[in-house]
Order: structure tokens, then C-alpha cells, then sequence
């Protein structure tokens, strides 16, 4: 996918004020800016989803859901692909799988990534086409050290669809096949994504206030 099919979410620009959408109560002093409301969002998912099923060929894919904040991203973008078309103009069979990574603590990466696959269900990817739904790239440390790993147990084919990618200095560089929008540096939380396990409860994508980053806090 050509950086320009991304939707740059520039700061200035894409920063609705709260109240001019429904936020639950017990983030309203936590969240500054909604950066992408929830109906743009699924919007852009059933898009992508297109993009995405167009360029497989009638070949089952193992559409693996990067738990937890690719989880609501994964549900929407599977729902959609489930009635989009493959390059025979066929629907795409698919597979669903999950594989939990954890690298932040606080808004930090951390650097060492987590995974929670058994040895036994890595040993099954091989042969397999994978395509990995994430929710953020933000460093893209922790999908390279994913994909490292996978590479070991010889998939057909590995891709990498993410709703988000930060456009941050701290990248690694690491850019995947698929994107949704191209983020601000900002630390964002809602649709899944998630500050310390909190705001995944939040349907918009919004950027954390300085109030939320102290109240949920890990010490
Ligand atoms: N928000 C939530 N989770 C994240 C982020 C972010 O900005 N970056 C990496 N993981
Ligand atoms: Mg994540």
C-alpha cells in the first residue's frame, strides 16, 4: 500500500472538541481531543478490508488478531472482509486466530515483547498465508520482533494490516503492508487501544490528557 492511500491525520486539523460527541463520563477530564470518531473509523475499516481481500488470490488466510488492542479492529476489519471479494472476485477464506503481544508499560515500550503463542500453534503456521491485524504502529519494535519470530516457523506469506501508524522520530522504520491512518505522536487511546489496560471502553480515537496519563498511572 503506497503511503498516499493513508489518511494523514494531521494534529491541527483533525482535533474535535469533546462535546461535540458522546464520551463516557468517566473520561471526560482524561481524553484531550477526539483524533478519529468511531463512524470514520469503520468507515475506513470497510475500505481497507476491500483493499485487502483484492489482492489475495482463492487461498485460505489465517487472520491473526494482535490482542488485546487489535481486538475491535480485528472484529470490524473481518466482518467486512467477509463480504469483500478476492481477485477472482470470490469471497476469501479465512481462518481466524489470535496471538497476544505485550511490550508498554505506561506510555512506554518497553523493548522486550511478550508473546503467547504455544510452540505447538506456531509449528501450524507453516505453509499458512498469515495476515496480522494490529492496532498501532507506533516504534514498530514489537511487530519486528513479532515478525522475526514468525519467520522462524516458515509461513507461505506474512502481512501486516495496522489501523494506525504514529508518524514518530522514535521509529525503528518499520512500515506495514496495510494502514489506516497515519497518526500524530501523540499517545492515543479508545477503539481498543489502551493506556495501562484503561480507555479501551472508549469508542473514538482520542489523545490522552496529561490528568489521564497521572490518574491510571502503573507505579
Ligand atoms: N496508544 C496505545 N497503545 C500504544 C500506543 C499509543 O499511542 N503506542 C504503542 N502502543
Ligand atoms: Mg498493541
Amino acid at each position: 500500500m503506497d503511503p498516499s492511500q493513508w489518511i494523514d491525520v494531521k494534529e491541527d486539523k483533525f482535533k474535535y472538541q469533546l462535546d461535540h460527541f458522546v464520551i463516557p463520563g468517566h473520561y471526560k477530564d482524561d481524553v484531550e481531543s477526539i483524533l478519529i470518531p468511531h463512524g470514520l473509523i469503520v468507515d475506513r475499516i470497510a475500505k481497507l478490508a476491500q483493499m485487502i481481500a483484492s489482492e489475495y488470490d482463492n487461498e485460505r488466510i489465517v487472520v491473526c488478531c494482535v490482542l488485546k488492542g487489535g481486538h475491535q479492529f480485528f472484529s470490524d476489519l473481518v466482518t467486512y472482509m467477509k463480504k469483500a471479494l478476492n481477485k477472482q472476485g470470490k469471497a476469501v477464506p479465512m481462518t481466524l486466530d489470535f496471538i497476544r503481544a505485550k511490550s508498554y508499560d505506561n506510555d512506554r515500550s518497553t523493548g522486550n515483547v511478550q508473546i503467547s503463542m504455544s510452540e505447538e500453534e506456531l509449528q501450524e503456521l507453516k505453509g499458512k498465508n498469515l495476515l496480522l491485524v494490529e492496532d498501532i504502529i507506533d516504534t514498530g519494535k514489537t511487530m519486528k520482533k513479532l515478525l522475526e519470530l514468525l519467520a522462524n516457523y516458515e509461513p507461505k506469506s506474512v502481512k501486516v494490516a495496522s489501523l494506525l501508524l504514529k508518524k514518530t522520530p522514535k521509529s525503528c522504520g518499520y512500515v506495514p503492508d496495510y494502514v489506516g491512518f497515519a497518526v500524530p505522536d501523540l499517545f492515543v487511546v479508545g477503539y481498543c487501544l489502551d493506556y495501562n489496560d484503561i480507555f479501551r471502553d472508549l469508542d473514538h480515537i482520542c489523545a490522552i490528557s496529561e490528568v489521564g496519563k497521572i490518574k491510571y498511572e502503573n507505579n
